[in-house]
């Protein structure tokens, strides 16, 4: 590619995440947002208000067919991300996109197969991978300050997003958030995947677990847990939430945990005892989209969060959900707890993963 002063991106799906991205890139110095696609009217009409000069359209073909994109956004939901990441990979256009790339994981690894191919970047947002929480502490293991990692505990509980809100392509609460925090533990083990258990429960009756616990091992023998679920007390008269991090080595430990605000890690090791707390940075979008554009302008990969992670981590997040299926799944409450729920997540202005309907639209 010809060296450029500005990469020009054209972005599709302008929703809750679209419209993260798009605060994020207009204020880039080495981008210029040049198109925003939504087939949505209202979606639309919020990119025009937000950002007048973009031209904003319906059509994403019009992006593919401008030679002058450098970069397409895939900000849309995973059924229709295989065939735009195949169209930018026909038009050469790098690739930033959400996760998961596609809603089955076979096609999943063939995209994965056709990117490698290409000399394409294709960043995914798995946006633990940015951090500086998570790579505080790894680079804390990775110094010998707890000796050998052993165990890897993660919890991630939020009255959060529920069936019916959306996402439906992204599968259940496991899979659609869950995955990033499979990703979270294979990082932190450094090491692949080799035996798991999953226990699941159907909360209100509803037809897919939407709390999951899972346990099992590495390759390399470091176990884990993770426990993922938007269960936690939606109906509370105030809501809260239990995120964590904990890992433990043959002689210390690092944990982390945040309240969405602020994000604090505590670190004890052989020699340091470290305590910090930073702002939790929301999704640190700004963070992925800075490395990718330095990505493309110098042709090596600068640190963003790669396809193959993506894959790997939706690939064992289906299996672990699988698993859960053929292990005893209770049913515990009524369906009419889970309308009682999303009716009055419906009248609320500031809650847990709140879909745009309610927000904006
Ligand atoms: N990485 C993360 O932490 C994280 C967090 C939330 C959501 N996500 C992912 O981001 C993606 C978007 O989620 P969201 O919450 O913003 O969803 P959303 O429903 O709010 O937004 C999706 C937008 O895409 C538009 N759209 C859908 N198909 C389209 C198409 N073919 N062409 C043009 N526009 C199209 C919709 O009209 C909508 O405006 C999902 O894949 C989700 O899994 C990731």
């Amino acid at each position: 590619m010809k060296r450029k002063e500005k990469l020009k991106i054209g972005v599709i799906g302008f929703g809750r995440m679209g419209q993260k991205y798009g605060k994020e890139i207009i204020n880039h110095p080495l981008l210029e947002l040049v198109y925003i696609c939504d087939k949505s009217a209202k979606a639309r009409e919020i990119a025009f208000q937000t950002f007048p000069g973009v031209e904003i359209i319906d059509n994403e073909d019009r992006i593919f067919a401008d030679r002058e994109i450098d970069i397409v956004g895939l900000f849309t939901l995973a059924d229709s991300r295989p065939e735009q990441i195949r169209k930018a990979i026909k038009t050469g256009k790098h690739v930033l996109a959400e996760k998961p790339v596609a809603e089955d994981i076979r096609t999943e690894w063939e995209l994965l197969n056709e990117v490698e191919q290409s000399n394409l970047m294709v960043a995914v947002n798995l946006f633990n991978r940015n951090a500086w929480y998570h790579k505080t502490i790894i680079d804390f293991i990775r110094s010998g300050e707890i000796c050998d990692l052993a165990i890897v505990r993660i919890a991630h509980m939020t009255p959060g997003h529920m069936p019916q809100e959306g996402h439906a392509p992204e599968g259940p609460a496991f899979h659609d958030c869950g995955m990033h925090y499979v990703d979270v533990a294979r990082w932190y083990a450094g090491s692949d995947y080799a035996t798991y258990h999953a226990q699941g429960i159907r909360m209100w009756s509803y037809a897919d677990p939407w709390w999951l616990q899972v346990h099992g091992t590495f390759q390399n023998g470091v176990v884990f847990d993770i426990t993922q679920g938007f269960v936690y007390g939606h109906l509370a008269k105030d809501l809260t939430h239990n995120c964590y991090v904990d890992v433990i080595g043959t002689k210390g430990i690092a944990r982390m945990t945040h309240d969405f605000k602020k994000a604090t890690v505590d670190m004890h090791g052989v020699h340091t005892t470290i305590t910090k707390t930073d702002d939790f940075n929301d999704k640190k979008i700004d963070v992925l989209v800075d490395v990718f554009v330095k990505s493309v302008l110098s042709g090596t990969n600068k640190g963003f969060p790669t396809m193959r992670d993506s894959v790997i981590a939706s690939d064992v997040a289906w299996k672990m959900l699988e698993d859960a299926t053929k292990n005893a799944l209770p049913c515990i409450g009524q369906l009419e707890d889970m309308d009682e729920i999303i009716a009055r997540r419906s009248t609320l202005q500031n809650g847990y993963g709140l879909p745009l309907s309610i927000l904006k639209y």
